[in-house]
């Protein structure tokens, strides 16, 4: 039997400009999981998929359509067993389950993705590096969002604050100190591919203001670069606010967002703003260790169904 996990993750800057080729960054948030555990099956019984928390039960192979939960699962065995270069379907048994919220910001898709990449391959004895991971994560990704920009599957894979730009190498981010976000749910589910169309939409009516619009974005995730390797979190507060500005210039906010932003602001957040597509999901917000509580108590007297009191920590060596 082989267990692996994989945590959620939120975007600190730059969603929706990343996908136009801007830089982004992104953290791991580990007080959330996902789980895949691979054992061996009867000879003959083939490969089999339980989602514990989607009661969801497939055997590979069955037909699906595009629109079924099994179909990114029986996508990432699949592209997995094809990097490991074998063409049979193994007789196994998959079991997956998640305390990363559906559809609302945390990386969940890419979280399940990864926590099955990981054991399968280890299970049929290999052990992929980080960066073979996210590139087989990917392919599910482009499943669950049509055109991801890939930061989820890497800042998940990598487990390491992330600098992230489209197409190139990925920066691991140095941190001289560790940091506290609040991290609160709205309890609106929001698919990441609706809210990615309708900014492509707008984008395409009015391309100078999106483009403009992106061009600050990618101005605030270079200072606010700086601002976290240097443990500068007032900067990082103020950038965090005016990229929410930015967010909902760009029409992807809604007022159960600006909502829980305004309250973590006025219990004491340094900054805040929603991560990941928007319009419902999660916000996030910058907080001391010592203000933290207070400003989650705010969130949940806002309306927020959850809160996730997280330590950013500086990287580890890959
Ligand atoms: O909703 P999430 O956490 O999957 O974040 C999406 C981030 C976007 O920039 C909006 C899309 C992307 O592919 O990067």
């Amino acid at each position: 039997m082989t267990t692996a996990y994989a945590p959620g993750k939120v975007i600190l800057f730059g969603e929706h400009a990343v996908v136009y080729g801007r830089p982004a960054i992104a953290v791991p948030v580990t007080q959330v999981r996902a789980c895949a555990v691979v054992e061996d099956a009867p000879s003959g019984q083939g490969s089999v998929i339980h989602a514990t928390d989607l009661n969801l039960h497939h055997h590979v192979g069955t037909p699906l359509t595009a629109d079924d939960p099994a179909y990114p699962l029986e996508a990432t065995v699949r592209h997995t067993l094809e990097w490991l270069g074998i063409e049979n379907m193994p007789d196994l048994t998959l079991t997956v389950s998640s305390t990363v919220p559906i559809a609302r910001g945390l990386g969940s898709g890419a979280a399940i993705a990864t926590a099955i990449v990981r054991a399968l391959a280890q299970h049929l004895g290999r052990s992929p590096t980080s960066r073979e991971v996210s590139n087989l994560v990917y392919q599910t990704e482009v499943i669950h969002h049509g055109t991801p920009s890939g930061i989820d599957n890497t800042v998940v894979a990598l487990e390491q604050p992330v600098y992230f730009v489209k197409g190139e190498p990925v920066q691991i981010l140095r941190l001289e100190q560790p940091f506290w976000v609040v991290v609160g749910d709205t309890g609106i589910a929001s698919p990441t591919k609706i809210v990615v169309g309708d900014v492509r939409r707008g984008w395409q009516k009015d391309r100078d203001r999106y483009e403009a619009l992106f061009d600050h974005i990618a101005a605030i995730v270079l200072r606010a670069r700086e601002a976290m390797v240097a443990g500068d979190t007032t900067r990082l507060g103020s950038l965090m606010d005016e990229n929410q500005g930015l967010l909902d210039a760009l029409a992807v906010s809604s007022p159960e967002l600006e909502r829980l932003i305004s309250a973590a602001r006025e219990a004491g957040a340094m900054g805040a703003k929603l991560c990941g597509a928007g319009r419902g999901g999660n916000m996030i917000a910058l907080a001391t260790p010592q203000k933290a509580q207070d400003i989650a108590a705010s969130l949940r007297e806002a309306g927020a169904v959850n809160v996730i009191i997280s330590e950013v920590k500086p990287s580890q060596p890959v």
